[in-house]
């Protein structure tokens, strides 16, 4: 959506607000021998408390609040039987509804254990979204975050997920302006409005360069088995500057 009004910044800020705090609650509660579905239900208890519905299982009938993916899934794993063990890579991500304005942010991480190798792509996940939100700006290139993005990941010897794209969001899940590439894309001439707003979630990998389908119709693998991780926030880009509005602070 393209937002016009204060009101509606509020409005997006609290439900930002709401989703942060939720992805945060979950990742304290993530204990090895937890299930995937006993950790949703942590995070469906603190949505429903602050009046939110989950956004995957309203707009898409997700069989879950939250997805959770545990490494080789990379994203929209379903909650259920799966025990999380020490060690593992996972990501949550988890957006949500209320009063008709949404918010979507996500996030990787090590459980409850420390990997050099991992540490440091969980680590430049993070930069690299950093330094996608640092590159919007009004009036700029819809492309300047992918390109800035895609700068670092080559520097550093990381790849991309080529297939799973930030989006429009504010007013649904999924909206206008559609797929934004977080990555160089030659053929994304577009330019950034006022008001826009939208997601960055750029897929940092060791390797993998394309997102995969698999049996239960939700969960996506990497193309080969390279760690890979996401980090997400919602954005609002005004002529004061950029308004991430899923801080958790
Ligand atoms: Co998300
Ligand atoms: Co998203």
């Amino acid at each position: 959506m393209t937002i016009e009004r204060e009101d509606q910044l509020d409005g997006l800020k609290r439900i930002g607000l709401i989703v942060a705090r939720t992805l945060e609650i979950m990742r304290a509660a993530a204990e090895p021998g937890m299930t995937t579905a006993e950790l949703d239900a942590i995070g469906a208890a603190a949505m429903e408390q602050e009046g939110a519905k989950s956004a995957p299982k309203t707009t898409y009938n997700f069989p879950g609040a939250t997805c959770i993916s545990v490494f080789p899934a990379i994203a929209h794993g379903i909650p259920g039987s799966q025990i999380l063990r020490k060690g593992q890579l996972v990501n949550i991500d988890v957006s949500a509804e209320k009063d008709g304005y949404f918010a979507d942010t996500g996030a990787s991480f090590v459980l409850r254990a420390q990997d050099a190798k991992l540490d440091a792509l969980c680590r430049d996940g993070r930069r690299a979204l950093q330094i996608g939100i640092d590159a919007v700006k009004v009036g700029g290139a819809l492309n300047a975050p992918g390109i800035a993005i895609e700068k670092f990941a080559r520097k550093h010897r990381y790849t991309l997920i080529r297939n799973l794209a930030s989006h429009g969001v504010g007013g649904a899940l999924h909206e206008e302006p559609g797929e934004i590439p977080t990555w160089r894309d030659m053929s994304e001439r577009r330019r950034i409005n006022e008001g826009l707003v939208f997601t960055l979630e750029p897929f940092l990998s060791l390797g993998a360069g394309w997102a995969v389908d698999s049996k239960d119709g939700w969960t996506l693998f990497a193309d080969k088995p390279a760690p890979t991780v996401q980090y997400e926030h919602t954005l609002v880009a005004t002529r004061r500057g950029t308004v991430i509005t899923t801080l958790a602070a």
